[in-house]
């Protein structure tokens, strides 16, 4: 079985090439975030910093947007890339799907110069449609979302008419219908009511089914893809895994959303609904957990068995993200989230750091580090290389980035930690209690770690750049000498 795998059967495919496209804006963009994230955390230290040039809530807008816009563009060019495998023939309008690919990144970049050089308009329609439409993770103007709705649609034809035409697997099946519901929520994030609570209550839809529901259920299919590609796992056994996962994925995360319910105006039920729901979605969260890590040791014990290990690994840093992803998604998702799931813990930690560690953590564990080892299977296809092996490079930038995400994670933990004391418990929470708990030793320290954590974050990408850019060809070369 193991021999049977045809990593580059599609190699060079139009589909593939237009996946590296939009790999290489993603990771544009996940620099311009961790940038961006720098001076916000610098603005924390000192408040002065670029005042009035480059605001702190400029600063975060373009930080986590662009994190959100790097993200999408990286799950398109995973499906571009996957999809002439999965289904056994070439994607059906690859043209069109590059035409898209440039209107995005046209309109993306017009989007990111109004954030950084118009920044903010009057309180008027005329600014949600030009400027930025204010809701938190996806600010883009109204005319941008139009533009975004019409380019996805073109993107999931493609993704459909391809399904349609060739194999129908399981996994394909999945990311046909998640595919369909995840651009399916955006539309709720897009029209404005000036009620603040039901704009909440919309607004959530997106970002919550996204991340607990639809997202999760994505990456649940790269991993099932990816794990056949790189260890040769058996697809009736990780498509079993996927089916599984996705029944508790939807079954504990749909509800789940009540966790974002309680305080915002909403009927009081929503307290037990939230409570419930989302306290069981770590459950599939440690099932994706050991289905990785059970293949994985499943796979490597057989060949050792059959005298051929390493026979079993055709992409070390691809397989080493995924595995990070594994660890980080039920990390990140869901221990961090679970500790302020409940609604007599959450009355405290709303709002706080604590908040943003969970935000760094489950961002980061449960999507960056798969989309990553997605880059790594792209530049493995580009080369036509039979066995990427990991590099100098290929470590430090991984090792750096955990490093930095979870130190990062570490340091916000404690100011959450700090505030929820100070802040809420002892000063009933309130203006000046939030003033009071930022200037306290504990909170600047552990602010200034985070910042300091961020820089190692950063130098660990510049790793991550460097080793994509260079282990292609190097191990082309090194093929060719052997
Ligand atoms: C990969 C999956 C997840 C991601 C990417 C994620 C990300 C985030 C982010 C960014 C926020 C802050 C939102 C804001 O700006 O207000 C948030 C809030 C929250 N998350 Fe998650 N999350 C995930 C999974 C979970 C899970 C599984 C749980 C529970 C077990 C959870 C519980 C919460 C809660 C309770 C809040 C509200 C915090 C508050 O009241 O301030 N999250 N999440
Ligand atoms: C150079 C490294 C980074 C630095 C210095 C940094 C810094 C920051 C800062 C200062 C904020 C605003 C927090 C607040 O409003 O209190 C923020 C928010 C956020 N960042 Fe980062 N960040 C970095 C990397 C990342 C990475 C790698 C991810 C995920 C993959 C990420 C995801 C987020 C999210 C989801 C939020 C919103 C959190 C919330 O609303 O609670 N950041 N970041
Ligand atoms: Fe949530």
């Amino acid at each position: 079985m193991l021999t049977s795998i045809k990593t580059n059967e599609f190699a060079g495919s139009e589909s593939k090439k237009l996946a590296m496209m939009y790999f290489r804006v993603a990771i544009i963009l996940f620099g311009a975030q961790l940038l961006m994230g720098l001076i916000a955390a610098i603005q924390f230290l000192a408040p002065g910093f670029l005042f009035e040039v480059f605001d702190f809530n400029v600063a975060r807008m373009v930080h986590i947007n662009a994190l959100v816009v790097w993200m999408l563009y990286a799950m398109i060019g995973s499906v571009y890339y996957l999809l002439p495998d999965e289904a056994g023939v070439e994607t059906v309008g690859v043209g069109l799907g590059k035409l898209a690919f440039w209107v995005l990144t046209a309109a993306v970049t017009v989007v990111v110069l109004v954030y950084i050089f118009i920044q903010v308009g009057p309180g008027k329609e005329s600014t949600i449609w030009l400027i930025n439409e204010g809701r938190e993770y996806i600010e883009a103007p109204r005319w941008a979302d139009i533009g975004i709705v019409v380019v996805v649609l073109i993107f999931y034809w493609n993704v459909f008419a391809t399904y349609m035409k060739g194999k129908q697997t399981g996994i394909l099946t999945v990311l046909v219908a998640d595919l369909l519901a995840l651009a399916g929520l955006y539309l709720a994030g897009m029209f404005f009511t000036d009620n603040i609570s039901m704009d909440q209550y919309w607004w959530w839809w997106v970002i919550h089914l996204w991340v607990e529901a639809t997202w999760e259920v994505f990456v649940g299919s790269l991993a099932a893809y990816g794990l056949i590609k790189i260890i040769g796992a058996k697809r009736e056994i990780v498509e079993m895994w996927l089916w599984i996962e996705v029944l508790m994925l939807f079954g504990s995360g749909i509800l789940g959303l009540g966790h974002h319910y309680f305080w915002i105006g909403t009927p009081e039920y929503w307290w037990e609904i939230g409570a419930l729901f989302s306290a069981l979605e770590p459950v599939p969260l440690v099932a994706m957990f050991v289905h990785v890590l059970y293949d994985w040791g499943k796979e490597q014990g057989k060949a050792k068995a059959e005298g051929k290990e390493g026979a079993v690994m055709n992409n070390g840093p691809a397989m080493a993200w995924i595995v990070t992803n594994a660890f980080g998604n039920f990390l990140g998702a869901g221990i961090w989230g679970f500790f302020h799931t409940l609604p007599q813990v959450n009355i405290y930690t709303h709002g706080t750091q604590f908040t943003a560690a969970h935000g760094h953590l489950a961002f980061f564990g449960a999507y960056a580090t798969i989309l990553i080892g997605m880059m790594y299977l792209g530049v493995q296809g580009a080369y036509g290389i039979e066995k990427l092996r990991a590099t100098f490079k290929s470590k430090m930038a991984i090792f750096l980035i955990t490093f930095g995400v979870i130190g990062m994670t570490i340091a916000l933990t404690i100011a959450g930690y700090e505030q929820v004391l100070v802040e809420r418990a002892e000063l009933g929470g309130g203006w000046s209690a939030f003033f009071t708990a930022q200037n306290l030793p504990w909170y600047v320290q552990a602010q200034m770690w985070r910042t300091i954590m961020g820089v190692v974050t950063f130098v660990g990408f510049v790793y991550l750049v460097w080793d994509l850019l260079t282990i292609g060809k190097q191990a082309k070369q090194g093929a060719k000498a052997a």
